[in-house]
């Protein structure tokens, strides 16, 4: 077998091959590198997007399994912060690519034809998982799941605070996970609206109304049973 060098092990040949500009190669060095470049940003999206999609499958498998409820939550733990960061990635490719000059992008942006972000089927999962627009997602059903088995609800995570343990945790790492979508979905809107204003999308919606309407916060209940807190503190208490 081939000794492993880094190029041979990241299969670089490969990898280096794969941005396709589609304008053609005797158009403006300057537009084509620009068409490089929004390629390298989406490519760029979607790895980064195949490691959170796993690593959050992985939590939901983890979090409904009846074995070892609290050990399943501590790994999750873990998991759900790694992926906050990924979307602090993602949320970064965004504001990276404000940097592509519009008068290059409308030269090239011809040639997307009917390409969309919004055929990403990886982001279509992570929208499953976060709940996306159909109220609670998978993760947040998961995270109910292991509550139970450890004998808890969430209303009881929320109300005991660091006192619930790992339970805490994981509601902690699900916010700063639901955040950080959240925060992609206003800059990826900023970033379109800069690059199109009110122009329809290649995808065929209306553009900035479409997104507009489809920026949502993940994880719902969560959120409701902790702001409850408020008024329970209000409540007088019982003589
Ligand atoms: C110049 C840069 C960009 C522009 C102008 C842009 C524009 C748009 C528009 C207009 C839509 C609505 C669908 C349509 O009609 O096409 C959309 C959706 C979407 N785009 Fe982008 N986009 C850009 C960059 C990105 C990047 C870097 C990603 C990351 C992979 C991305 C991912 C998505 C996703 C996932 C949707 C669906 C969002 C949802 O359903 O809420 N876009 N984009």
């Amino acid at each position: 077998m081939a000794e492993l060098s880094y190029s041979s092990y990241l299969q670089m040949e490969t990898l280096l091959s794969l941005q396709k500009t589609q304008i053609p190669e005797t158009a403006d060095r300057t537009v084509v590198l620009a068409e490089h470049f929004f390629i390298v940003a989406h490519q760029s999206c979607e790895l980064w997007l195949k490691q959170a999609v796993a690593d959050l499958s992985l939590v939901r498998d983890l979090l409904s399994s009846p074995c070892s409820p609290e050990d399943a939550a501590e790994t999750s733990v873990e998991l759900l912060q790694r992926v906050a960061e990924l979307l602090r990635v993602l949320h970064e490719q965004v504001l990276v690519l404000e940097r592509l000059s519009l008068r290059h992008f409308v030269q090239f942006r011809p040639y997307l034809g009917t390409a969309s972000g919004a055929q990403s089927q990886q982001f279509r999962v992570l929208g499953r998982m976060l709940g996306d627009g159909e109220g609670e997602g998978e993760l947040y059903r998961a995270f109910v799941e292991n509550a139970t088995h450890q004998g808890s609800t969430v209303a009881d995570v929320c109300r005991l605070g660091i006192a619930g343990g790992s339970l805490h945790r994981v509601a902690e790492a699900l916010l700063d996970v639901g955040n950080g979508y959240w925060r992609w979905k206003v800059a990826h809107v900023g970033l379109m609206s800069k690059m199109v204003g009110g122009q329809q999308g290649t995808g065929g919606t209306s553009g900035e109304d479409f997104l507009m309407r489809r920026i949502t916060i993940p994880f719902p209940e969560l959120r409701r049973l902790r702001g409850a807190l408020h008024a329970e503190e209000l409540a007088p208490t019982p003589a």
